[in-house]
């Protein structure tokens, strides 16, 4: 074959223009192979809820670009995802013989607009095909959580019905050993068969902890509790409101739980709720009648021992389930019939070593609203070893969205596209950070208390969105839907789930929540809790999504 002149010189042209490409893309692949150590590095992630969930999504994203991304191996106790979402009936010890997770009760609707919780990545609207009302009932977003995660393609990393027991690290090694007790049925075609424990050591180079701080419950004691004839329980052992109706309820706590239980129970029948406050009350102008608020408890005394067991052992049986006398701070005493400790939760990580455990309720110069905690740079990396990573450590306002930014930074951290300072570059930030946190608790004419912890942890979300490539979205008005959010509740706390927002991810309107014949309903009278019933009825039978719909 003869090659005219210029068609010689492109050739050669060509020719050259690969090899250089070549030479760039192998001096590219050795800087690359110079930076990736010779073993795949292995990430451990304990539990399974959506802060577990996003830390593999944020991998997944990666990998589905095409990157090399390390091997993730998430342990979950539970049997299925979700966390706190993932319901259960059980309480006390789960069928596995570990403690329960689920702190839900059925009738949860979500206590803030679903606007602030939106997935950047993953709106409602894209999950359900259409617009859906802003409360959500737990099943609608468990629906929505685990619509995303399934999308994702991330179940292949979990390792269901595994407890992780311990975490030690090795300085020599570099590593971590996991220590973990998966329960497996003897025979999986029998549902009876002997259960039996599997446990296993495995080495990591990341551990992401991510087992959430809502499933051991602060059990304060109160005078009395021990003979009282009626029924004491935690909030975190709460399932059916339906139990407390006619009866006379008593809740400790003023927080989001004692404010939700006060309103369920009261929806479901009970015949008077008091809710008793250490503090201050929570002070909503528009409770119900039925729903008073009186000073801290100080002492109960059972029906039993207020009266004369003058006719033996049947008068015993008869007072038996008679509740008691609540005496109050103030001297005021009600008679109760059943008593709900809404006293908040633990941060507890049993299966963390000392050195590596975060105990925010013991730490000096640790903010005492838990917005910030101390130790962990970015929110997130424990300084004393920042191959440790909690994601969704903090309590406050934000949530999902939070989780997933949090995520993305460790992600790229463990990526090794985001670096440390060093350490008094951490200890800066985080004394930084303690301190800001630490001056939302003083009045500083600047809107109230609530609105401070928004601006500070809607800010610090900020901060860590712009740090990552999670997609941006509109983090001021995410604060102003709070806002809205407040000034309903303000407005009434048995009607505020009956207002809708705009969505800040697609912009568009929420529904208002209609039933079968278009009829609107209000959250006090809607009573059933499936996706169904939430206006859902032509995609679900139930919770299950029916098959045939199309979207
Ligand atoms: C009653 C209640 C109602 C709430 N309502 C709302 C709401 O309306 N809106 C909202 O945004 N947020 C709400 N929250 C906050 C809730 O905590 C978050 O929405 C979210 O569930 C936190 O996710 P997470 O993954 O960090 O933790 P979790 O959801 O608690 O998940 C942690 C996971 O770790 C697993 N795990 C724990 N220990 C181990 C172990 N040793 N080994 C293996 N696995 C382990 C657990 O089984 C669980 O699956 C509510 C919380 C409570 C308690
Ligand atoms: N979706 C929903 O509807 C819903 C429902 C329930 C809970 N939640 C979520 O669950 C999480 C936890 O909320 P929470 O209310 O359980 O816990 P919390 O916010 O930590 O509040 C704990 C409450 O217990 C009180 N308390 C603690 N120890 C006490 C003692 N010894 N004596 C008297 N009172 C005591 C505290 O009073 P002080 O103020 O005096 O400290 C506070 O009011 C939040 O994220 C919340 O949003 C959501």
């Amino acid at each position: 074959m003869v090659l005219s002149k210029e068609h010689s010189l492109a050739v050669a042209a060509t020719a050259a223009a690969a090899l250089a490409g070549i030479a760039w893309l192998r001096s590219k692949q050795r800087a690359r192979s110079a930076a990736t150590p010779k073993h795949k590095q292995r990430v451990c992630i304990i539990g399974s809820g959506p802060s577990g969930l996003a830390t593999m999504r944020a991998f997944q994203t990666l990998a589905d670009q095409g990157e090399p991304v390390p091997e993730l191996v998430c342990y979950e106790k539970q049997s299925n995802w979700g966390g706190l979402w993932n319901y259960s009936w059980r309480t006390g010890i789960d069928e596995n013989g570990n403690t329960v997770h689920s702190s839900m009760y059925k009738y949860l609707w979500s206590n803030a607009p679903k606007e602030c919780l939106e997935f950047a990545d993953y709106s409602f609207e894209e999950h359900f095909g259409r617009s859906i009302a802003s409360y959500p009932p737990r099943p609608v977003l468990f629906d929505y959580i685990q619509g995303r995660a399934e999308k994702s393609g991330i179940r292949k990393y979990i390792q269901f019905n595994t407890n992780v027991e311990s975490t030690e690290y090795d300085d020599a090694t570099g590593k971590f050993t996991v220590k973990t007790c998966e329960t497996v049925l003897r025979d999986p075609d029998n549902p009876r068969s002997a259960m039996v424990k599997k446990h296993k050591t495995e080495e990591f180079d990341y551990v992401v902890c991510a087992s959430g701080h809502y499933a051991y419950p602060n059990y304060p004691n109160f005078q009395g509790l021990e003979s009282f004839q009626g029924r004491v329980l935690h909030a975190h052992d709460m399932r059916d409101a339906c139990e407390f109706k006619g009866l006379d309820v008593l809740l400790v706590g003023t927080s989001y739980s004692a404010e939700d239980i006060a309103s369920q129970v009261w929806k479901y029948g009970a015949k008077s709720v008091a809710i008793s406050h250490r503090t201050s009350p929570i002070g909503h102008t528009t409770w119900p009648d039925d729903i008073t608020e009186v000073p801290l408890l100080t002492k109960v005394v059972s029906s039993l021992e207020s009266s004369t067991a003058d006719d033996g052992f049947r008068r015993h049986q008869k007072v038996s389930q008679q509740g008691g006398t609540a005496y109050f701070a103030d001297g005021s005493s009600k008679h109760v019939d059943a008593i709900i400790l809404c006293t908040g939760y633990l941060h507890h990580f049993p299966f963390l070593s000392d050195e590596l455990r975060l105990n925010p309720h013991d730490g000096e110069g640790q903010p005492i609203n838990k917005i910030w905690l101390k130790g962990l740079y970015r929110g997130i990396f424990w300084m004393k070893n920042p191959k440790l990573i909690h994601i969704g450590p903090h309590t406050g306002f934000f949530t999902m969205n939070l989780f997933d930014a949090q995520a993305w930074l460790c992600r790229d951290f463990i990526m090794g596209t985001f670096k440390l300072p060093d350490a008094v570059g951490m200890s800066k930030y985080d004394a930084m950070m303690c301190d800001r946190a630490m001056e939302l608790e003083e009045d500083d004419g600047h809107g109230h208390y609530d609105h401070r912890c928004i601006h500070f942890q809607g800010n610090y979300m900020k901060e860590l969105i712009d740090l990552t490539d999670y997609p941006s979205f509109d983090v001021e008005e995410t604060k102003r839907r709070f806002f809205e959010w407040e000034e309903h509740k303000q407005e009434g706390i048995m009607t505020f789930r009956d207002n809708a927002y705009k969505s800040v991810v697609t912009g568009n309107m929420a529904a208002l929540l209609l039933d079968r014949n278009g009829k609107r309903i209000m959250w006090k009278d809607a009573m059933a809790d499936t996706c169904e019933s939430f206006g859902l009825w032509d995609m679900y039978n139930g919770n299950v999504r029916k098959t045939t719909q199309s979207q």
